[in-house]
């Protein structure tokens, strides 16, 4: 994937793999927008990479209103999204009778309500892209066949976001060229 001179919008930024991801991207000159909640967090990242080609955007995405409202910032600041990075999640590993289910819910609510919410606002962006790319990190957890997972306690850390994307959505994309490459980042 060429990233140099593009537009990256990366959830999840403020550690682990979000963090490195946006770092990546901008050493190899892509203008990277800052997705996550905390913001001392963001601008600390930002800080680090220091060249002007970032935008911090606090956001939860969860939260619909502020999802659109970051894909906005990042239209009027850089003109268009050329890479959407969904790696925000909330990785929990007990075993799903173990699980309260608040947690349930709140893991829910990031890891798949997170991903539509995103999708829905900068889709149209990164169809407008010429060869717009959607990433979504996942984990091998959730790529274990069925028959594995009934002999395992069942993990919640982790969602096959890629099925998140209705169908019709990624009839869309495939027609648009845009390509989505689950799990892409863990992968290299
Ligand atoms: N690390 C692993 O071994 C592993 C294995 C399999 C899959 N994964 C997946 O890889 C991704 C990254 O993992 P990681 O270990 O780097 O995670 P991490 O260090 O815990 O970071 C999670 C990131 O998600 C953000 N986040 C959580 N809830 C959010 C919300 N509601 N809105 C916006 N941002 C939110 C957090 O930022 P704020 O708290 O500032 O919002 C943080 O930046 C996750 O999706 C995880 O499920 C990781």
């Amino acid at each position: 994937m060429n990233v140099t001179d593009r537009v990256a919008v990366v959830t999840g930024v403020t550690s682990g793999v979000g963090e490195a991801t946006a770092k990546a991207l901008r050493r190899e000159g892509c203008a990277v927008v800052l997705v996550a909640r905390r913001e001392d967090r963001l601008e600390r990242i930002a800080n680090e990479i220091d060249d002007g080609e970032t935008l911090v955007v606090p956001t939860d995405v969860t939260d619909e209103d502020e999802v659109t409202a970051t894909v906005e910032e990042t239209m009027e600041e850089f003109g268009r999204i050329d890479i959407l990075v969904h790696n925000a999640g909330v990785l929990r590993p007990d075993p799903v009778t173990d699980a309260d289910r608040a947690d349930f819910r709140k893991q829910d609510q990031v890891n798949l309500r997170g991903v539509t919410n995103t999708t829905h606002a900068a889709l149209p962006a990164v169809l407008a892209s010429d060869g717009g790319d959607v990433v979504a990190v996942s984990s091998m957890n959730a790529r274990r066949n069925v028959r594995e997972s009934r002999r395992r306690p069942v993990s919640l850390s982790t969602v096959e976001r890629e099925h998140v994307l209705p169908a019709p959505l990624k009839g869309r994309i495939k027609d648009a060229q845009t390509r989505i490459p689950t799990n892409y980042l863990a992968a290299v």
